[in-house]
């Protein structure tokens, strides 16, 4: 007869080997709105139907801050996640830290390497070995309205430069609506400041202006009729602005309260989920002066290094999911993104996304191709922090002229 103390053992021996098999995933993320929560949800069912148990780690905020703040408190205390929400330099500042576990292995087998744009390859890699997998490529230069609501006011279709723009907003205050849905964040009144620097500058100014932070292109005519747009564009919002989260601002726009929204196409995954057709219901178009350009955004996870065999499993299990083409398609279908797996086909995508995708291919040939500022891709975590708050304090104090925000702006991009 078997013993009760060899009985514990072989039990204890089968468990061991189930959790070889299958480990547990906590997942370090922002996506806490209608369509981002959809889109996640997506990942999880994947990660589950291999056996493995999702922890949900999810810190509500538009943008990550919130989820960076906690993020870096849980590394500090030596208890990292095993993936998280983390993308362009700050994948590298994390990876000099240490504390990323190497997605080679992974990377190799699944032939990342001809499945992605090398300009986005290169920011997942660091010192040559892969450490984040990318998720999207999201379009952060469109400009969202509602078709109701442009019709009421008399606008014939989507305004293509500001001053088009402007006279659209004017017609939209006559009706009584709002023109611009706004919601006052430092990441969301940079999402619209580098989607003005862009339209007012083209892309070689945006280039030498908020990347290579240029002292004289920050100095110059071109910027400070970028920050006279930009303060035109604040007097069409609403009074309560400010403090709004993204997607109560799209809501706005959904509800026929306002007419449009300058956000990056997860505002579509919240469109979608709210079961509003696009082209109909809503319509999608780049920022005035933009069509020839695309400030983009990968979204991406970064594995922290972990000693559990179960847990580094499930790492790599994620890591394949998400570079898989079942993930890619659907979660992209959801949260308003295209794939970044190259090759895939947008057969089930909407005009809004088949326009990203064609736009994304045409704009990397011609030099239109640039990363978001505003969305963490181009500049290090310290001067963006810098610069979008000196932006903010331009936005939301009409006494600071322009002058004195252009030489703010300037002195924060010099923050090391
Ligand atoms: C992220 C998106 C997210 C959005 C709003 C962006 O920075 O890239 O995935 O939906 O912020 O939170």
């Amino acid at each position: 007869m078997i013993k009760v103390s060899q009985l514990a053992a072989a039990v204890a021996m089968v468990v061991t080997a189930a959790a070889v098999q299958a480990g547990e995933v906590e997942v370090l993320h922002y996506w806490t709105s209608g369509g981002e929560a959809k889109s996640v949800a997506e990942l999880k069912k994947i990660m589950q139907a291999k056996g493995h148990v999702w922890k949900d780690f999810a810190v509500a905020g538009g943008g990550g801050d919130n989820a960076a703040t906690v993020l870096k408190s849980r590394v500090v205390s030596g208890n990292p996640p095993a993936a998280a929400q983390i993308k362009g330099p700050a994948i590298q500042e994390w990876a000099a830290e240490g504390v990323l576990a190497n997605l080679d292995a992974t990377a190799k087998a699944e032939k990342w390497d001809s499945l992605l744009p090398k300009v986005v390859a290169d920011v997942m890699k660091y010192k040559g070995n892969y450490v984040a997998a990318p998720v999207n490529v999201h379009r952060v230069n469109w400009m969202w309205a509602n078709a109701a609501v442009l019709k009421k006011a008399g606008v014939a279709g989507m305004p293509k430069t500001w001053d088009e723009f402007f006279a659209a907003a004017d017609k939209v205050k006559a009706a009584g609506l709002i023109p611009v849905a706004h919601g006052g964040q430092n990441w969301q009144d940079f999402t619209t400041f580098e989607s003005v620097v862009l339209g007012v500058g083209g892309a070689k100014f945006y280039n030498d202006a908020l990347i290579k932070l240029d002292a004289k292109a920050l100095d110059s005519d071109t910027m400070k009729k970028s920050l006279e747009t930009f303060r035109k564009v604040k007097s069409y919002t609403d009074a309560a602005a400010p403090g709004r989260d993204w997607n109560l601002a799209t809501a706005m726009v959904m509800q026929e309260k306002a007419a449009f929204q300058f956000m990056g196409d997860w505002a579509k995954g919240e469109f979608l989920a709210a079961g509003k057709a696009p082209g109909k219901d809503f319509l999608c178009a780049a920022a005035p002066g933009t069509a020839n350009a695309y400030t983009f955004n990968v979204d991406s996870f970064a594995m922290f290094k972990l000693k559990d065999s179960g847990a580094q499993k499930a790492q790599g299990d994620l890591a394949a999911a998400i570079m898989g083409t079942e993930f890619q398609e659907v979660f992209n279908l959801n949260k308003g993104s295209i794939p970044v797996r190259l090759n895939m086909s947008m057969a089930k995508f909407d005009d809004c996304a088949k326009t990203s995708s064609k736009d994304f291919v045409d704009t990397a040939k011609t030099g239109g191709l640039v990363p978001s500022v505003a969305h963490g891709m181009a500049i290090k975590p310290a001067a963006e922090g810098a610069i979008k708050d000196a932006v903010s304090q331009f936005w939301n104090d009409d006494k600071i002229s322009v002058a004195d925000g252009m030489k703010n702006i300037a002195k924060a991009a010099a923050t090391k």
